[in-house]
């Protein structure tokens, strides 16, 4: 069975939660031991080759979203509202069903106070909302660690609070200075996904082409990678390449054929 939300929140205090992003059923089969799958918008980069997540439409969402469904077993589904989407609180509880209606169990938001109205209309349509403070990529001008004045880490503590009431079942917390984030952590009832923001957030998310070494483009320092798939994918297409090349490929055991009789008789046939 499928993990709950409530079951993510009662993690909290108890257990750290695990989260990969996830846009493709391959990935969904591979990637189920985690918590919870996020089709994270960033599909805009490392699956549509945009340059920021900007692009990203609800038509892709709903795509990603329906793959993750198609293959996950265990994990819960958080998927994002992308851009321009969530804008008024009918566009956003429109577009929040579809997500379900894909697959999701719950959508994430980016954005403090100013999305709190949204979020309570979302969560009394019926559908979980994760929330998303610190960098925010969808209106950031540039990458950049959040909370380092006392100011800013300040309004993201109030945020967060704000967020809470308005009924979010987690919050992300996005490039957010550690100190910061352990405050938030430590001052809100609801768990904290952090990526980038230190260990004591109640769970990590990491972008999993990121976590697998597969892409190329961007290498954020926090991004630990655990396999430099990319190297060995490389690899493996360039043997594939010469095999073919070379003759080496297919082999006998990669290939079909007929009865010995049956191509004695056609062989009779075609003469
Ligand atoms: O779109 C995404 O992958 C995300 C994570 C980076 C949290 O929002």
């Amino acid at each position: 069975m499928p993990k709950t939300v409530k079951e993510i929140s009662d993690m909290k205090g108890n257990e750290k939660i695990t989260v990969l992003t996830g846009y493709d059923s391959t990935m969904a089969t591979l990637c189920d031991q985690v918590d919870v799958i996020l089709v994270g918008d960033s599909a805009g980069m490392v699956m549509l080759g945009y340059e920021d997540t900007t692009k990203v439409t609800m038509e892709d969402m709903i795509r990603f979203t329906t793959a993750i469904k198609n293959s996950r077993k265990n994990s819960l589904i958080v998927s994002d509202l992308p851009i321009n989407s969530y804008e008024n609180e009918e566009s956003a509880v429109n577009n929040s069903s579809r997500l379900v209606k894909a697959g999701a169990d719950a959508v994430k938001l980016e954005g403090g106070k100013e999305m709190a109205n949204i979020i309570k209309a979302i969560k009394n349509a019926g559908i979980p909302v994760m929330g998303h403070l610190g960098l925010l990529p969808q209106t950031a001008e540039k990458y950049s660690v959040q909370g380092k004045t006392t100011e800013r880490a300040i309004e993201l503590i109030q945020d967060a609070k704000i967020l809470e009431e308005s009924g979010v079942f987690s919050i992300v917390l996005e490039m957010v200075a550690s100190d910061v984030a352990t405050i938030i952590t430590k001052t809100m009832n609801v768990p904290t996904i952090g990526i980038g923001s230190g260990k004591d957030c109640d769970g990590q998310v990491l972008v999993v082409h990121d976590m697998l070494g597969m892409f190329e483009k961007i290498k954020p320092k926090f991004a630990k990678r655990y396999l430099n798939l990319s190297e060995e994918i490389r690899n493996a297409v360039n043997s594939y390449v010469m095999d073919v090349k070379e003759k080496r490929f297919p082999e006998k055991e990669h290939a079909f054929s007929m009865e010995e009789n049956e191509l004695e008789k056609l062989e009779k046939k075609i003469v």
